[in-house]
């Protein structure tokens, strides 16, 4: 008779990790084919023909591997896997949907690595026979980017209860198609009840360059910084561009150019590095080189994580706002968007995520995120855990971004322990929906 020596055993669950691991890299990098860009790029912005080709390999990867897909009525899909019925759902994920000429990782590593976790929990559940108390689903959130329908982080936002659903179906991009619509058009405008959210976990990369800097695997969040956008309308008049008099111009591009520039120059009212400013989106009418322009409509967007720089710096852009408006003697219309305020992710999480690295035999380090998350809408509604990995030199949203395979699977493994301590009832006893909102982490974790 032959029994398999504990040597024999681990050498083969060693070489089902490693086979494991080689699938994740060649889905991730399939994926990655979907929109792929000439400079290792992806264009594959929210309900687009690319989109949907992401969604259907996601689709047919969740079928192939025994999981029941189900979509909601904003786009959400969702992955599920029941293990105990009638038991809520851990939820882990992130997005497919990328910025135009964006990067191959933000939000699709963290919904790849999602799906082999939560294949990885299915393998254990049903190689250890021992029932967890919740089942596992994976997330793809409609629209986090919102390059094409603002605001972002659109779908998780209204899975959370903070945003309204037929609002948001009414979203119109820049050609006038509304979400609905375009949900419509590729067949994912969905009619399923979403699974009821336990807990959830989310892993993506840093986009910033403090874990590199310091050599360190894996990133946890406490907390996401005070974000707001301005919504401003540059109202001038149109007119020939070689005939009005100079004199006689209210020219809607120059006011504007003079409020990027303020916009810009706001940041050194403060310490380096504390406020985040730029104007990103901007849109010019006629747009025609024989017309001096009538309108221009800008987004800025302002992140700190001090609420009180952020208020600051918008009441210093009111004021200059204002007095362009008064020098060009056109009409400018600004309105906040999109705020966000400062939030804590919860104690436990942090240090359930710390535990899983230290299980994998990996180093860890606390900081907040800048950028804009679909955990930071779910951390409303349920308790959220949110990791990092590295970012080689720190940028995304561009085609430059870019993670190595060994971080991406040193975080599948983090995201794998995470979900297993989450579906073994880690968390649910935390309250529902606890946030904390605008105080200091000493203030919020007394
Ligand atoms: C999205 O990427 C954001 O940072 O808001
Ligand atoms: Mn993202
Ligand atoms: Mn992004």
């Amino acid at each position: 008779m032959t029994t398999a020596s504990p040597g024999t055993s681990t050498a083969a669950s060693s070489s089902a990790a490693a086979s494991s691991d080689a699938a994740f890299l060649t889905d991730f990098h399939h994926v990655a084919t979907f929109g792929a860009t000439d400079n290792d790029g992806v264009d594959r912005q929210a309900l687009t023909l690319e989109d949907k080709q992401s969604r259907d390999w996601m689709r047919g990867w969740a079928e192939g591997n025994g999981f029941e897909v189900r979509v909601d009525a904003i786009g959400n899909m969702f992955v599920c896997l029941e293990l105990v019925p009638d038991a809520p759902y851990v939820l882990i994920g992130s997005h497919l949907d990328s910025q135009p000429l964006g990067g191959r990782f933000d939000g699709a590593y963290g919904v790849i690595a999602a799906l082999f976790a939560a294949l990885r929990v299915k393998e254990n559940v049903a190689e250890s026979g021992q029932k967890p108390r919740f089942n596992i689903a994976v997330v793809n959130w409609f629209n986090e980017e919102g390059g094409r329908f603002a605001p972002s982080i659109m779908g998780s936002s209204v899975y959370a209860g903070l945003f309204d659903l037929d609002e948001m179906l009414a979203v119109q991009d820049l050609e006038g198609t509304s979400v609905a619509e375009a949900l419509a058009a590729i067949g994912y405008n969905g009619t399923d009840a979403p699974p009821e959210a336990i807990s959830y976990a989310e892993i993506h990369i840093e986009q910033g360059r403090i874990l590199e800097r310091e050599a360190t695997n894996i990133g946890v969040v406490e907390s996401s910084w005070y974000t707001q956008k301005l919504d401003i309308d540059v109202l001038g008049e149109q007119s020939h561009t070689g005939a009005t008099a100079m004199a006689d111009r209210h020219d809607a591009l120059v006011a504007g150019a003079k409020i990027v520039l303020a916009v810009a120059d706001v940041v050194n009212e403060f310490a380096d590095e504390a406020l985040m400013s730029s104007v990103g989106q901007h849109v010019v009418e006629p747009n025609s080189p024989i017309v001096v322009p009538r309108r221009v409509h800008m987004v800025a967007d302002l992140r700190s994580s001090d609420p009180d720089i952020v208020k600051a710096a918008r009441d210093t852009l009111h004021q200059q706002i204002a007095s362009i408006a008064l020098e060009h003697d056109i009409t400018i219309k600004v309105e906040d968007f999109d705020v966000r305020g400062k939030l804590y992710f919860p104690e436990t999480g942090v240090e359930l995520a710390e535990k899983a690295v230290a299980n994998e035999g990996l180093s860890i380090r606390r900081l907040e995120t800048m950028a804009g998350h679909d955990s930071v809408a779910m951390n409303h509604r349920v308790p959220a855990v949110m990791m990092f990995v590295p970012s080689v030199d720190g940028v995304s949203h561009c085609e430059r971004e870019f993670t190595t395979d060994e971080d991406m699977i040193r975080g599948l493994g983090v995201l794998t322990n995470v979900a297993t301590e989450l579906v073994n009832g880690e968390l649910s006893e935390d309250r529902e929906g606890e946030v904390w909102v605008g105080k200091s982490v000493a203030e919020a974790r007394a």
